[in-house]
C-alpha cells in the first residue's frame, strides 16, 4: 500500500476539509466524525458552507444558521453565509464596521473584491480556519477542531484552490498575506487533514482516485478516505458469477422475481467488490468503511452508530 505519510490520528488535528461529490454523505461523515471526535472529549466545530441545513436532523439540535449554535454535548455548527462571511472578513481585515460601510458600500471596492475569483469561496474557508484560531477567556482554543463541510466538488478541487489563485493573482497585500498564511496551514498535516468521502460504486471510485491525485499535486494532506453505504455482501464471488451468468430473468413468477432480485444484488457486489479494491489499490491512505443503513440515516441514532463504526 503506497502511503504519503500523511494519515494521522483525525483527533490530533486542527482543521478537518470533508470533501467528496454531491450527495456521497459528506454532511452525515461531518456529523458522525463530529460525534466520534467529541466523545473523545474534543470541542468540535461543524462549519457548513451555506448548505440546506440537515445536520440539526441528524444530531438533533436546533436548527443551524449563520451564528455558532451547539449542537449536542461538545459540539457547535455554523452554516456560513458567503455574503455575511465576507462582511465578517471585511471587518477583521479593516477592525470597524464603520470602514466597513464606508469602504464596502463603495461600488470600487465592491467591484474589486468581486472581481477576485472565488472571494466568496475565500471568506467561507477563511472564516473556518479563523474558528480555529479562537481563544476562550483562559486562552484555551474556543474548539479544538474544526471541521469544513466543503462543497461538492465539481470537476476540480474548486473552493481549495481558491487560496492558491489569490496568492497567484492578487497584487500584495492584507488579503494576499491572510491567503499565503492560510494555504501554508492547509498544507500542514499536523494540522490540517482532508478527509475524502467516496461510494463504491464504478464512477465515484474513478473520480475519487483522480481527486486524490489532485489533492497531492497541491500538496495538501489526504487524512482519511471513507467510503461510505457499503453492502454487507450475501454472496460469494462463485455465487455472483452464476448469478449473473443467468442474464436477465422474466418476473411474472414470485421464484423468479426473487432470483432477479438475487441477481440484481450480486451484480451490485461485483462493482463493489470491484470498485473497494481499486480504492484500495489506487489511494494513498487505506479507506474507512461505512455500511449502507437501511433505515433513514439523517437522525441522531443512525449518525451515532455511523459514529462508533469511524472509530
Ligand atoms: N451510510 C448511509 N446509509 C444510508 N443512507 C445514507 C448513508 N450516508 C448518507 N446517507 C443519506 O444519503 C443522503 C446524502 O447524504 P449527505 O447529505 O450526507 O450527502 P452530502 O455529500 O453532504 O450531500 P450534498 O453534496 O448535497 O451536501 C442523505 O439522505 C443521507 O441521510
Ligand atoms: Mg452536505
Amino acid at each position: 500500500m503506497p502511503s504519503d505519510g500523511s494519515q494521522g490520528e483525525l483527533a490530533s488535528k486542527r482543521f478537518l476539509i470533508v470533501t467528496g461529490k454531491g450527495g456521497v454523505g459528506k454532511t452525515t461523515v461531518c456529523a458522525a466524525e463530529a460525534l466520534a471526535l467529541a466523545a473523545k472529549g474534543k470541542r468540535v466545530l461543524i462549519a457548513m458552507c451555506n448548505a440546506k441545513e440537515r445536520i440539526s436532523q441528524m444530531l438533533g439540535c436546533d436548527l443551524v444558521g449563520s451564528e455558532v449554535t451547539p449542537a449536542g454535548p461538545n459540539i457547535w455548527a455554523v452554516n456560513m453565509d458567503p455574503e455575511v462571511a465576507l462582511e465578517e472578513y471585511g471587518m477583521m481585515m479593516l477592525k470597524s464596521r464603520a470602514l466597513y460601510k464606508l469602504l464596502f458600500d463603495n461600488k470600487y471596492v465592491r467591484t474589486f473584491f468581486r472581481a477576485v475569483p472565488g472571494m466568496h469561496e475565500w471568506a467561507m474557508l477563511g472564516k473556518a480556519w479563523w474558528h480555529t484560531t479562537e481563544t476562550r477567556d483562559d486562552g484555551s482554543p474556543r474548539f479544538d477542531i474544526v471541521i469544513l463541510d466543503a462543497p461538492a466538488t465539481g470537476h476540480g478541487l474548486d473552493m481549495l484552490r481558491v487560496p492558491k489563485v489569490i496568492i497567484d493573482v492578487v497584487p500584495p497585500g492584507l488579503l494576499r498575506r491572510d491567503a499565503e498564511r492560510a494555504w501554508k496551514l492547509f498544507q500542514d498535516p499536523a494540522t490540517t487533514a482532508v478527509v475524502l468521502v467516496t461510494l463504491p460504486e464504478e464512477m465515484p471510485a474513478t473520480e475519487t482516485i483522480e481527486l486524490a491525485a489532485g489533492l497531492r499535486e497541491l500538496q495538501l494532506p489526504i487524512g482519511k478516505i471513507v467510503v461510505n453505504q457499503v453492502l454487507p455482501p450475501l454472496f460469494s464471488r462463485d455465487e455472483r458469477v452464476k448469478l449473473e451468468a443467468l442474464g436477465p430473468v422474466e418476473v411474472d413468477a414470485e421464484p423468479a422475481a426473487a432470483v432477479s432480485a438475487a441477481r440484481r444484488r450480486a451484480i451490485r457486489e461485483r462493482v463493489q467488490a470491484e470498485s473497494l479494491s481499486r480504492l484500495a489499490e489506487g489511494l494513498p491512505v487505506q479507506p474507512a468503511y461505512l455500511p449502507q443503513l437501511f433505515d433513514n440515516a439523517a437522525t441522531p441514532k443512525a449518525i451515532y452508530e455511523l459514529s462508533r463504526r469511524l472509530t
